[in-house]
């Protein structure tokens, strides 16, 4: 089977690397660069928390990917920064426990116990608690491996709604460009996100934070980078904003006051590919698994908005399966992509 992917983001790399381990002929269209929402985003693997709110067909997903996780990681045959150690929700005030607390899991913690797991902590910290099955690894170092083991399949070019794909099946993993290439309903959510570099080892979890009602995470590398994040803004434009970073500098510092001797690495601000219900589309277009049109059959993987680098391999492996035999997996109802008009 040929199998054209257009997309070399995390998702559209992770659909390749499965297809062919499964025996497709693969090509990606992606011109290269590092526009993709991987390149900002700062790899936290912490299933059902990204919003609070999600559908349960959803935190299924989401669950099931991070099962999935160690066993991806491990078969990418490189330090991608793949890091066990869990996070810490943690709140500044008393108002920020009360509402960062409602989604806590796990029983609370003082601002001594807080401190005992990471010292680098604020004293003013309120309270906080330690989710100890979150994981994180590093997206960049995840891109990097699947671009060099998919070395040969990688085609540098930009695929439009019109350009003729000479493949059995086509993929779409195109973020937020697969509106434009579909007409289904993907948005950008842009995010801005920070990275300051310092002496490694400040810090040994995620921090998941809440200060002074602003929302923070901070996630430490083992080579003293810190990333922080993000804003979310319902824009399309790339301006990193005074605000923004003013913002999430000071929340970051409210939590733990050591970076401030940090280096301004670097700033950047990305989209996530949003959806109206935030669930991601995955499945056969509309037209095509009606069974009526013609050319190539057209499959969707596109829509993970705050959670594509957790879903990566569940993605991978739905997806692979779906243009290999042509059935959906009954796990992916939810997310078809016919739930909302397209072309
Ligand atoms: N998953 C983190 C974010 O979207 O900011």
């Amino acid at each position: 089977m040929n199998v054209s992917i257009i997309g070399g983001g995390i998702i559209g790399l992770s659909v390749a690397w499965r297809l062919i381990d499964r025996g497709a002929r693969v090509t990606v269209h992606d011109p290269g660069g590092v526009d993709g929402a991987w390149h900002v985003a700062a790899g936290m693997l912490a299933p059902g928390r990204e919003s609070g709110f999600e559908d349960p067909a959803l935190i299924t997903l989401l669950d099931e990917s991070a099962r999935r996780w160690p066993d991806f990681a491990g078969r990418l045959g490189t330090d991608v920064g793949f890091d066990t150690s869990g996070t810490l929700g943690v709140a500044l005030t008393a108002d920020d426990a009360a509402e960062a607390g409602r989604f806590w899991p796990a029983e609370r913690l003082g601002p001594t116990a807080l401190r005992e797991r990471e010292p680098a902590l604020s004293p003013r910290l309120r309270a906080g608690v330690h989710l100890p099955a979150d994981r994180q690894v590093d997206p960049r170092r995840v891109v990097a491996a699947l671009r060099a083991r998919l070395r040969g399949h990688l085609v540098p070019e930009c695929v439009g709604k019109a350009t003729d794909l000479d493949a059995d099946v086509v993929v779409v993993a195109a973020g937020c460009g697969t509106a434009d290439l579909t007409g289904l309903p993907v948005r950008p959510v842009k995010g801005q996100l920070l990275r300051l570099r310092g002496e490694p080892g400040l810090l040994r979890h995620v921090i998941d934070g809440a200060a002074d009602g602003r929302h923070v995470y901070l996630v430490p590398r083992a080579d003293g980078e810190v990333v922080v994040g993000a804003t979310q803004e319902e824009l399309g434009d790339r301006t990193v904003t005074a605000g923004g970073v003013l913002d999430l500098l000071r929340a970051a510092v409210d939590l733990v006051p050591a970076l401030a001797d940090f280096a301004l690495a670097e700033t950047t601000a990305g989209h996530r590919p949003g959806t109206p219900d935030n669930m991601p589309l995955l499945g056969t277009l509309p037209r095509y698994a009606r069974g009526g049109a013609a050319g190539p059959r057209i499959v969707v993987a596109a829509g993970h908005h705050r959670n594509g680098i957790l879903l990566a391999p569940i993605t991978a492996d739905l997806i692979a399966d779906l243009v290999l035999t042509g059935r959906a997996d009954p796990s992916l109802a939810p997310f078809d992509p016919g739930r909302f008009e397209c072309d």
